[in-house]
C-alpha cells in the first residue's frame, strides 16, 4: 500500500538543504548542523537514506520537546521520545541518571537541547539509531498537571481552543509542514512559467466580487471613544470663552494700532505683535476644540466618513483580483498570493473569514488557457507533495484519510473533466439514486453537494465546470455570444467542492459598463477598473485558488479550521 512506503530519497535531500552547514567525520560521513541553530535537525538524521546509520559515532546536539519519556530501570535512566518540528518522526534519546536529574526531563512537552553520541540502536527495536546523551545544555520545564496537550489523544475540536500549543501535536505540525510546502510549490510553478509575484493590498475601497461582505477597516469608532473620553477630562470652551478670546484679541490689536500711532520703538511694536498673534492662535485653537463633538461624525443623518481615516470607506480585501489585473495588462503574467476576508456568517467546514488566496492573472489569454494553467497548477502541487511530504503524507493516510496518497496521485497523473454548466445540471437532473436538498435547475447555482457529486460520483476526479449563467457570477466575468452565459470556470475536487474560481475578464468597455449598471453596482468606485479597458485593453483571464481548501483536499482533514494556524470564523479569532 501506498501509505507504507519508506520516506523517498528526495525527502531525505529536501530536508537537507542549505539551512545547515555540514562537518566532515572520520568515517567520511557527514553531520549536517544548522546554520542559525546549535542543533542538528532530527530529519537530517532519521530522514538519511540509512536511517542514521552513517552517522553513529558522531557527536551532537539535538533540542526539541519530549514526546513521551519514561524512566527506566529503577530510575537509572531514561528514554525521551524527542520531536524538533523538522519532520513527523522522533529521535530517540537516552539520558543517564548521572547526567540529570531524571524527573523534569521526562514530562510531556518539555523542552531540552541535548548534546551526545549518536548510537546504533538495538537489534529489534524500533528506530535505527539513538542518541546516548552526555550533558543537558538546556530544559524548558513542564508541570504535567497544568500542561493542557498532555500524550493522550486530543480532538481537533479540542485543540482549537489551544491554537498556540497546538503546533506541538504531530497533526498540527504535519499540516504546517504540508502547508508551507504547498506554498513553496506555488511559488516554484509560477516563478518557472514566467509570472511576477505582484503584493496586492489588504487594505482596499473596491468590493471585488460585488457580494457586500466586506469588513471594514475604520478608526472612526476609536476615534469618537477618544473625543468622548477627552472631552470628559478637558471640557470644549463655552461660547463665553471664545467670545473673550475674541475681545482679546481686539484689545491687543487695538494696542498695536496705539503703538504704531504713537510710533513706538521697534522692540515695543514686536511685542504687541507678538501678543496679538499668541492671542490669535488661542483664539483658534479654541474654535477647533468647539467643534469636537462626542459621538459618530454625521452628515445627512448617516456617518461621515470624510472624518475617517481614509477620508472614505475603507475594507479588507476579499480578493486581490482586480487590483492583480492593472499588473496583468502591463506586464503580462502576474500572480498574487495572500489573506483575503469575507464577512459571510457561514460556520460549514468550507469557510473561514480570514483565508489566504492564490491569484494568477494572465493577459492575451482566454478561458482555455485559465482552465490549462489551473489544472496544470493543480496537479504540479499534487506531484510536489508526493515527492517531497511523503512522511507527513503517511501520517495523514495513517490517522485521517487512507485515500490520501492515492487521491494526489490519480489528480497529479489525471487530466481532469471539462463539462459546461448546461451538461453539469442535465448530468445531475438524471441523478435518481440520490435526493439533493437544493433544487437542480437551469440559473441556480451550484451548491456544495452538487459539486461534491459532480467529482466524487459522476467523474470521480477533478472537475472543471465552465460557462456559467451570468446572474450567478460576478460583473467582471466575460460574457458569451449567447449573452445568458459568461466565461467563468470552477474547478470542483473530491473532498471539497470548489478549489478554484476563475473566468476569462469583460475586457470590452461597453460591455462591462452595461454589467455593471445591470448589477445595480456602483459605477464611481470602478472608473480606475474600466480604465484599463479604456486605454490598451487585452484579452486576459485569471483564477483564485482556495489555499486551505487545496491543504483538505490534499490531507484529508475535515475541517478548515484545523488546516490555517490561527482561524478566524464566526465567534473566533484567538490570540
Ligand atoms: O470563487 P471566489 O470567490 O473567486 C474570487 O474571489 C475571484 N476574484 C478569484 C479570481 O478570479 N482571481 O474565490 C476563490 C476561491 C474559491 O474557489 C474557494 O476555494 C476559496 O477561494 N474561498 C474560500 N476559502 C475559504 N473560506 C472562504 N470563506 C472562501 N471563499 C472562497
Ligand atoms: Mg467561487
Amino acid at each position: 500500500m501506498a501509505g507504507d512506503e519508506p520516506p523517498t530519497q528526495e525527502v531525505a535531500e529536501m530536508s537537507v538543504s542549505e539551512g545547515v552547514s555540514a562537518a566532515s567525520t572520520g568515517s567520511g560521513e557527514v553531520v549536517q548542523w544548522s546554520r542559525y541553530s546549535r542543533r542538528v535537525l532530527i530529519t537530517t538524521i532519521v530522514n538519511r537514506p540509512d536511517g542514521g546509520l552513517g552517522l553513529v559515532g558522531q557527536k551532537i546536539s539535538v533540542g526539541g520537546w519530549v514526546k513521551t519519556g519514561r524512566e527506566q530501570g529503577k530510575g537509572t535512566f531514561a528514554f525521551l521520545e524527542l520531536n524538533d518540528g523538522s519532520c513527523p518522526a522522533n529521535l530517540q534519546v537516552l539520558v543517564d541518571a548521572s547526567v540529570a536529574s531524571l524527573g523534569q526531563l521526562v514530562p510531556t512537552g518539555t523542552c531540552v537541547l541535548v548534546e551526545g553520541e549518536l548510537k546504533k540502536a538495538p537489534d529489534g527495536t524500533k528506530q535505527t539509531v539513538e542518541l546516548k546523551v552526555e550533558k543537558v545544555l538546556e530544559v524548558g520545564t513542564v508541570d504535567p498537571a497544568k500542561y493542557p496537550i498532555p500524550k493522550t489523544k486530543l480532538t481537533l475540536e479540542f485543540l482549537r481552543d489551544h491554537v498556540h500549543l497546538r503546533p506541538r501535536t504531530n497533526t498540527i505540525s504535519a499540516i504546517a509542514r504540508i502547508r508551507n510546502a504547498l506554498a513553496y510549490a506555488t511559488h516554484t510553478f509560477f516563478q518557472k512559467n514566467g509570472f511576477l509575484y505582484v503584493h496586492t493590498p489588504i487594505i482596499t475601497t473596491s468590493d471585488c466580487e460585488g457580494a457586500g461582505e466586506m469588513f471594514q477597516v475604520t478608526t472612526i469608532f476609536s476615534e469618537a471613544e477618544k473625543i468622548e473620553r477627552e472631552l470628559k477630562q478637558n471640557p470644549p470652551p463655552s461660547e463665553e470663552d471664545i467670545e473673550a478670546a475674541k475681545l482679546l484679541i481686539k484689545e491687543k490689536g487695538e494696542k498695536v494700532a496705539h503703538l504704531k500711532a504713537m510710533k513706538s520703538s521697534k522692540e515695543e511694536i514686536a511685542s504687541g505683535v507678538a501678543e496679538l498673534t499668541k492671542a490669535k492662535e488661542n483664539l483658534a485653537k479654541l474654535e477647533e476644540r468647539a467643534k469636537l463633538k462626542a459621538g459618530i461624525p454625521q452628515k445627512d443623518g448617516k456617518v461621515d466618513y470624510s472624518y475617517d481615516f481614509f477620508a472614505r470607506q475603507a475594507f479588507l480585501t476579499v480578493s486581490g483580483q482586480l487590483q492583480v489585473e492593472t499588473f496583468a495588462c502591463a506586464v503580462s503574467s502576474v500572480y498574487t498570493f495572500g489573506p483575503t476576508f469575507r464577512a459571510e456568517h457561514s460556520h460549514t467546514s468550507r469557510h473561514l473569514a480570514e483565508f489566504w488566496m492564490v491569484e494568477p492573472e494572465i493577459a492575451f489569454a482566454d478561458l482555455e488557457d485559465d482552465m490549462n494553467c489551473a489544472e496544470d497548477y493543480v496537479q504540479f502541487l499534487c506531484q510536489w507533495l508526493l515527492d517531497n511530504c511523503l512522511d507527513d503524507m503517511q501520517f495523514m493516510v495513517k490517522n485521517y484519510d487512507k485515500g490520501a496518497i492515492d487521491r494526489l496521485k490519480l489528480v497529479a497523473s489525471t487530466p481532469f473533466e471539462r463539462v459546461s454548466y448546461t451538461e453539469a445540471i442535465e448530468l445531475l437532473k438524471n441523478v435518481t439514486e440520490k435526493k439533493f436538498e437544493n433544487k437542480v435547475e437551469w440559473g441556480v447555482d451550484l451548491a456544495s453537494e452538487h459539486e461534491r457529486y459532480l467529482t466524487e460520483v459522476i467523474f470521480k476526479k477533478p472537475v472543471i465546470v465552465y460557462n456559467y449563467p451570468k446572474t450567478i457570477k460576478a460583473f467582471y466575468m466575460r460574457l458569451n455570444d449567447d449573452s445568458k452565459t459568461v466565461a467563468a470556470m470552477d474547478v470542483l475536487v473530491p473532498k471539497v467542492g470548489e478549489l478554484i474560481g476563475g473566468s476569462q475578464r469583460e475586457e470590452r468597455l461597453d460591455v462591462i459598463e452595461r454589467r455593471i449598471r445591470e448589477m445595480d453596482l456602483p459605477v464611481e468606485p470602478y472608473e480606475w477598473y474600466l480604465d484599463l479597458r479604456r486605454y490598451g485593453t487585452v484579452k486576459h483571464c485569471g483564477f483564485g485558488l482556495g489555499f486551505e481548501r487545496m491543504i483538505l483536499f490534499a490531507t484529508g482533514i475535515d475541517n478548515i479550521r484545523d488546516v490555517i494556524p490561527f482561524p478566524r470564523y464566526p465567534g473566533r479569532a484567538d490570540l
